[in-house]
This record gives structure tokens, sequence and C-alpha cells, in this order.
């Protein structure tokens, strides 16, 4: 049977109408471990757009993108437990496979979980790839507490309002960390603020300059959702002694590690695709959505949308993708319904 899809075969810039295409494509048959989902909403993410990046490949059949979806199991292979047909799901995906912009979409059920009761699928769909992120990068990579051990102690959130960031800020508070967000204008800082950020510095004038305006010299830890290449040495410079630093964003070139010896410092790289393309500890995700499905119905955690630009298709993904091209969009944008 054939499904409704967006997807590409050429990879232009996306002011070009067909950068993205509506197409049909056959409905995917799950794998052993597969669930079949019936998408209702979905997330746009940075990796969309830098995938869809111009280049001289051509595909053959059209390529799907998205790695953040809400949606109704309708089918699941046979060492699938846990989920019934009908049940509503949130998950990233695997960046190894079609992506969710797709009427049917295929994704491995350890990965996934039931998506929060209380939340409608366009506000669901801004959580999967961001909290699992942000979760992996404070909890796994830095080791820091879910639980609230670390209290007390610091953590600069560099771009804050950015999808990434407005998830480090809710879990950084709830693991009772004092947080430091970056924000350099007044909606940004707003933003920021609401989601539970103590400190706003603006990331224009200096991270040195922000934090000692604060009266601190340092901070215990730092999530870089930004650039590592344009903070690796401010970074070095603002953490403290024995502090941990996370990126998440890809370099063009080697950096030295010399700036964190004499510190001690640490630094982790965060992909949050890691656990889905190698297949190791993928359970991890879904039991980490299953935990923040949780904190959402009890109202300790916020969806971050913002905006949700209309049903899914490739006009409305355009104008998505356009969006977050800008590097002015705060928290997310979603899109629901086919
Ligand atoms: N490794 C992974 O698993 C992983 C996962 C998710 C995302 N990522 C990557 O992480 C990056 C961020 O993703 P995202 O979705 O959070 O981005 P985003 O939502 O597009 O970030 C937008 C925000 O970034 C802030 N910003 C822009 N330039 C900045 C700068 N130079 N310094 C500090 N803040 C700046 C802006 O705030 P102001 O307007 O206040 O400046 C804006 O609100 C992307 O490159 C993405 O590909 C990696």
């Amino acid at each position: 049977m054939s499904i409704r899809a967006v997807g590409l075969l050429r990879y232009l810039p996306i002011d070009d109408p067909e950068s993205l295409l509506d197409v049909t494509i056959e409905e995917p048959t799950p794998g052993d471990w597969d669930l079949a989902v019936k998408v209702e909403a979905v997330s746009v993410n940075p990796v969309d757009t830098k995938v869809r990046s111009p280049k001289d490949k051509v595909e053959t059949t059209p390529r799907v993108l998205g790695w953040d979806a809400v949606g109704t199991v309708h089918g699941k292979g046979k060492l699938v437990g846990g989920f019934a047909v009908g049940d509503r799901v949130y998950y990233a995906g695997s960046i190894l496979r079609p992506g969710c912009n797709a009427e049917v979409h295929l994704v491995d059920a350890r990965i996934a979980a039931k998506a929060p009761v209380s939340l409608a699928p366009r506000d669901a769909a801004a959580l999967p790839l961001t909290t699992l992120t942000a979760w992996e990068g404070l909890f796994d990579r830095m080791a820091i507490d879910p639980g609230g051990a670390h209290e007390g102690r610091s953590v600069l959130v560099i771009g804050g309002a950015g999808g990434v960031g407005s998830m480090v800020i809710q879990l950084a508070k709830q693991a009772k960390l004092r947080v430091i967000a970056t924000a350099s204008r007044p909606l940004t800082k707003a933003f920021a603020e609401s989601l539970g950020a103590d400190q706003i510095i603006d990331h224009t004038k200096g991270l040195r300059a922000g934090i000692e305006g604060l009266g601190l010299t340092d901070v215990d830890y730092v999530f870089d959702t930004q650039s590592t290449e344009a903070y690796w040495d401010a970074m070095a410079d603002v953490v403290a002694p024995e502090g941990r630093v996370v990126g998440i964003v890809e370099t063009k070139a080697p950096l030295s590690l010399e700036p964190f010896r004499a510190k001690s410092a640490s630094f982790s790289w965060e992909l949050m695709f890691t656990r889905s393309m190698t297949g190791r500890n993928m359970e991890a995700q879904g039991a980490i959505l299953t935990r923040v499905a949780a904190l959402v119905d009890e109202r300790k955690i916020v969806s971050t949308r913002t905006e949700t630009l209309g049903r899914i298709d490739a006009g409305t993904l355009r104008a998505a993708h356009a969006r977050l091209e800008s590097g002015k969009t705060h928290g997310k944008i979603t899109l629901e319904g086919f």
C-alpha cells in the first residue's frame, strides 16, 4: 500500500521548491524489534537541515527526513514487548533509517516510549530528540545526578533558548543545579527564564565577562549547544578545576585538549544517535523518554513547542527548515497531521 511522505531527490537550498517534495512511498513492514507508527505530529531539528544541505548527490528514491515524532502504534514486530496497538508513542528514531516525515514510520521499540498523556501530539513532538540530548549530556556524559545529589552546583548552558538548551535548563533544574543560561535577545532571555534559568548572561559579550558579572569566577559544568569551536577556549577558561564540559556540535577541524589540562577538566561528546547507530544500550533511550513523560505529566517539565506551522507537507516543512536555518528560533517548531 502507498502512503504519503515528504522527501527529497536532490540536495537544494531551501528556497528551491524542489528541496522538499510531497511524495508517495510504499508502506514499510516492521522488523522484529519495530513499531509501525501512524505519525500524528513531528518536529524539525538542525539535523534535518544539515542532512538536506546542498550537495551534488542525487537520490533514486525519495529520501525521507525527520527525527522527532509522535504517533499511534498500528503494528509491531514479534520481539516487541510493552507496547500495544493504539498506544501513543514518542521518539527520535535513528539517523541510519528513513525519517518520520511519513504517514507510517518504523522505529525500534527500544528507543521509543509512551508519550506523555497530558500533551497534545503537537506539544509532545517538540520533546524527544532534544530531551534525549539534554538528558544524556547532563546525566550520562557529565555524570550529574538526576536525583539532586549535586544540588547547588552550577551549570552554564550556552544557547539557553534553543531546542536543546530549553530542555537542558529544565532537566538541570530538576537535578537542583544552579542554572546560568546564555541568551542575546529579550525574547530568548524571557523564554530561558520562563523555563527556570536562574541567571542569564549574553553570549555576545563573552562568557568570562558574563560569569564575572554574576560575581563568579567559574562554573562546575558547561553544556555547549551551539559551537564547539567558537566556545572552546572560553569554556576551558570558565569551567572550574575538575569541572566537566559537554559539546554536541561537530567540528570542522581538530581541537587541542591542552586548554583543559591544567584544570584536570573533562570534555565529553554527546551524540543522541550513538545508541541507535551502534545498537549499544538502546533501551536507555526508551527509559529516559518514559521518565520524562512522567515528569511532564507531573507538570515538572513543560513542552518547549513555541510554534506549530500546520500540516505535515513539503510546503510547511520547507518553511520550518527556513526558520531553523535563520538561527533565530527559540524552543521548537512542530507540524501536526497529514
Ligand atoms: N549531538 C547531538 O546529539 C545533537 C542533538 C541536537 C542538536 N544538535 C546540534 O546542536 C545545535 C543546536 O541545536 P538546537 O536545536 O538547540 O538549535 P536551535 O534551537 O536552532 O538554537 C537556536 C538558539 O541558538 C542561540 N544561538 C545562536 N547562535 C548562538 C551563539 N553563537 N552562541 C550562543 N547561542 C546562540 C539563539 O539564541 P539567541 O537569539 O539568544 O542568541 C537561538 O535561540 C545544532 O548544531 C544541532 O545540529 C546536536
